[in-house]
């Protein structure tokens, strides 16, 4: 039997990174992932309110946290908080998709948890020390804390077992501006160093996650389940839903991220590309653009190509995540 990853999770929490917390929390509880901490990096909201986010996401799944209850600082999962801007242009949130909370305007109660004083760029050059070839970077926001730990530490491409990203559109219309998807747009260069380095990277872009969608009979199933976190993942999911609607033309949502982290323990569940990656860094209307290089071997790009998800098994993502959902 294979060991269960060890997943290093880097967000921007924000309502489809919650939902990706609650998948992780059910894989940590069913022993098929371990949570090794999590980073927050600016991006949806900023990252001290994307970190409180976190710890009351993995609070209401059961899962213990660092620094929470009397023996502070313990065995639980820790939250660190990372880049509150990116490393080239001026910081925006994403507080018409995620809420003024990140959270849907849920505004929920302050965590028992707080987060750790390490920051998450520091977080991950370390546990990847500690554990070398061990740890999966699960990153689902911009790329700033993942580039700023590649500049800590030029050895780290060496020290990771995996690095996947929610990120990037090629044969899709970008999410933010024409071309662009929101992670690499909110931080061009840090998107562009991670795909520079020498590391074996799966790219998740919207090219395969907007055909995930999820529509009404999917919602009504969750929001008929009366468990506190289902009716958490619902109200949240509600907002989302409104946002989400005009684009998908009929209610619905796009659970991107969750995509991204099924298929760290499932990676069999979607179809791949391999191709180097670049980002364009100085284009007037195509700055924060994924470009790939599909061209017939042999390609000039000296890049190691990065694995690209363009699609994946819709019916099964759709189950498991429902299914997660309901096992609180
Ligand atoms: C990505 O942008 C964010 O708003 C979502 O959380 C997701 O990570 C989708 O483009
Ligand atoms: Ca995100």
């Amino acid at each position: 039997m294979t060991k269960p990853p060890k997943i290093l999770y880097d967000c921007d929490t924000g309502i489809d990174d919650a939902m990706t917390l609650l998948y992780l929390a059910s894989l940590v509880q069913a022993g098929e992932a371990e949570l090794t901490a999590v980073g927050t990096v600016h991006g949806n909201i900023d990252p001290v309110t994307g970190a409180l986010n976190t710890l009351r996401v993995l609070e209401a799944a059961g899962i213990p946290v660092a620094g929470a209850g009397p023996d502070a600082g313990g065995q639980g999962v820790p939250v660190a908080v990372g880049a509150a801007r990116p490393m080239a242009q001026d910081v925006h949130y994403a507080l018409d998709w995620h809420g003024t909370d990140g959270l849907g305007d849920t505004h929920l109660p302050e965590p028992a948890g707080r987060p750790v004083s390490e920051p998450a760029p520091a977080q991950i050059v370390r546990l990847a020390r500690e554990t070398p070839g061990e740890l999966t970077l699960l990153a689902t926001g911009p790329l700033t804390n993942l580039g700023s730990a590649l500049l800590l530490d030029h050895e780290l491409p060496s020290l990771i077992r995996e690095v996947v990203v929610m990120g990037g559109a090629f044969d899709h219309p970008g999410n933010i501006t024409t071309h662009a998807e929101a992670n690499i747009w909110h931080d061009p260069e840090a998107a562009d160093l991670v795909f520079a380095a020498d590391w074996p990277i799966v790219l998740v872009p919207l090219d395969a996650t907007h055909p995930t969608a999820v529509h009404d009979d999917w919602l009504d199933r969750l929001a008929a389940h009366e468990t506190p976190v289902a009716r958490f993942a619902a109200s949240i999911l509600e907002f989302y839903a409104d946002a989400y609607t005009p684009t998908l033309k009929r209610r619905g949502a796009v659970i991107h991220d969750a995509l991204a982290a099924m298929l760290v323990v499932d990676p069999e569940l979607g179809e791949y590309v391999q191709r180097p990656v670049r980002v364009e860094l100085r284009g007037e209307l195509t700055r924060g653009t994924t470009v790939w290089d599909a061209r017939s071997l042999p390609a000039d790009d000296t890049r190691r190509p990065v694995k690209v998800a363009v699609g994946s098994d819709v019916a099964a993502f759709q189950e498991r995540l429902l299914s997660a959902l309901l096992t609180f």
